[in-house]
């Protein structure tokens, strides 16, 4: 679809504003075999191409491989919502969604608190600063007496708070963001001058606007969708779902559609 790429950059350069708790009317298919449990799941759009709003709807890779992955099992998806990142997680252990699908890295921290399924996807995190080339960083130290961004809640946060605050830069010179969006938009009107943020959404902002990946910061993170510690049967359903799409093709599929890969 060729208006489909027009209208994910202007979703773009358009949309910031913070997340409210929205139900998306769930229309997902009736699951075929029935008699399934329904589940909801929640994420947190403004995180291209994983989860954004485009026209008001709620698009993206994560969207399309947990439908993909729940329509290979019993269960059936009721819907969505949207948080904030940082709201996933309590949203999950209060049982106000069934899963979470938000490029979420798996990490020792999240696991006390909640279980992951299998991963779906690597990342790693990426320096991004304004493509006008008046600064560009090649490590951390770099970063300096720098304001640099970062989503609330996120790795690349970790990765800040860890590395940089109170060595480099100042509390008051990192700069915490309900969604990325937001932080990007810091970014190109240079009140901030780096972002910390997962590489494959680094590069789609960069695709879209006067941003490019300084550098590339290793940490080996791989995504998966969170789940609550007591719900073994909906963890090893969507394990098994998530081989069955990688082995029949739709995971390849929606990799290319929304990666380019
Ligand atoms: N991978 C990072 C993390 O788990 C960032 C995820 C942000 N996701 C989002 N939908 N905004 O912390």
């Amino acid at each position: 679809m060729s208006d489909d790429g027009l209208s994910r950059r202007q979703y773009l350069t358009t949309v910031g504003g913070s997340a409210v708790a929205l139900s998306v009317a769930g229309c997902m298919g009736d699951g075929g075999s029935g008699g399934g449990q329904t589940i909801t799941a929640g994420t947190a759009p403004g995180f291209p191409p994983f989860e954004m709003k485009e026209g008001g709807e709620l698009v993206g890779f994560d969207i399309d491989l947990l439908e993909a992955v729940v329509g290979q099992s019993d269960y059936e998806l009721s819907g969505w919502e949207e948080f904030e990142f940082d709201s996933l997680i309590p949203a999950l252990t209060n049982d106000n969604i069934d899963v979470i699908a938000a490029g979420m890295t798996i990490n020792e921290k999240r696991d006390e608190t909640i279980d992951f399924t299998d991963p779906y996807y690597s990342s790693d995190q990426a320096i991004v600063v304004r493509s006008d080339g008046d600064f560009s960083p090649s490590e951390l130290a770099d970063l300096a007496d720098r304001p640099i961004g970062a989503q609330s809640g996120t790795t690349g946060e970790g990765v800040v708070q860890d590395e940089l605050v109170g060595d480099e830069i100042s509390e008051s010179q990192y700069n915490s963001y309900g969604n990325y969006v937001l932080a990007i938009e810091d970014l190109q009107n240079g009140n901030i001058d780096a972002v910390v943020i997962d590489v494959p959404v680094a590069r789609t902002f960069a695709a879209n606007r006067p941003v490019e990946v300084a550098f590339v910061y290793e940490t080996g993170e791989q995504f998966g969708f969170g789940v609550r510690t007591d719900a073994d049967e909906l963890t090893s359903s969507l394990n098994d779902g998530l081989a069955t799409v990688r082995e029949n093709g739709t995971y390849e599929d929606l990799t290319a559609e929304w990666f380019g890969e």
